[in-house]
């Protein structure tokens, strides 16, 4: 059986071989959630960008520049990083370069994998449904907060992993442990999740509905997938 494995921080993907992996890139909060958002809005590309000045350069090619840190918008971008930013259709057909603390980096770390795809709640049994799909092992990597664990993105893996279990083979410890935390507090993830370290830096900006939102299972049915250095919507018939 083909091997499904988590890596619980971006810190611990150089212990990871990905060259032959999919790699599902998650931010639960929000940076994963917000792109894929965009896509449903029918923004063309997004261009993940580590750098603030980098991003910013984005902007004399007309592109939308978008992103946080710290969890707030940036001075002079265009939107910030609340999926609510993105439910615009004035934004279709228009590209988008993002940056956030953590969601971002991550991609860009994961770009030497065989594929990768955005991982989020939001899109869940749509990625589950792709992956079966494929023939290749997969990595779940969890973008954490600037190197550490996070509960959120681990909650995601575990329910990515539960939807595969019996598709791929599950043995290592992160996903397992991914999967136990998943099972134990699913029917209450919200409530679970207000105790993480990143709800309550979000309620410190007052916000809650950016949380509810994020935690919203199968609002859309497609893809997010890089392709050099952008973000597109997977083609379905590929
Ligand atoms: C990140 O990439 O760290 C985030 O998405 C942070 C946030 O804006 O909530």
């Amino acid at each position: 059986m083909t091997q499904l494995t988590t890596c619980l921080s971006p810190q611990l993907l150089p212990l990871h071989q990905i060259q032959d992996k999919i790699v599902v890139v998650v931010d639960i909060l929000r940076a994963t959630s917000s792109m894929v958002t965009a896509f449903a809005y029918n923004v063309e590309s997004v261009t993940p960008v580590p750098t603030l000045a980098d991003c910013r350069l984005f902007k004399n090619e007309g592109f939308v520049t978008a992103g946080e840190r710290g969890g707030q918008k940036v001075e002079g971008f265009d939107l910030g990083n609340s999926p609510f930013d993105f439910m615009n259709h004035e934004l279709q057909g228009r590209h988008l370069a993002f940056t956030t603390t953590n969601g971002s980096q991550a991609i860009v770390l994961a770009s030497e994998a065989k594929q990768v795809l955005i991982g989020s709640f939001l899109n869940l049994s749509a990625t589950a449904g792709y992956l079966m799909a494929q023939k290749s092992p997969v990595l779940i990597l969890c973008a954490g907060w600037k190197g550490n664990f996070n509960i959120e993105d681990t909650l995601y893996a575990g329910a990515l992993a539960q939807k595969l279990e019996t598709t791929f083979e599950i043995s290592d410890d992160a996903s397992l442990a991914a999967i136990t935390l998943y099972n134990g507090v699913a029917g209450h993830m919200k409530e679970f999740l207000g105790k993480s370290s990143h709800a309550k830096r979000l309620a410190g900006f007052k916000n809650q509905k950016d949380l509810e939102f994020c935690l919203k299972r199968d609002q859309f049915g497609f893809n997010v997938v890089l392709q050099n250095t952008r973000l597109l919507k997977l083609d379905p018939s590929t």
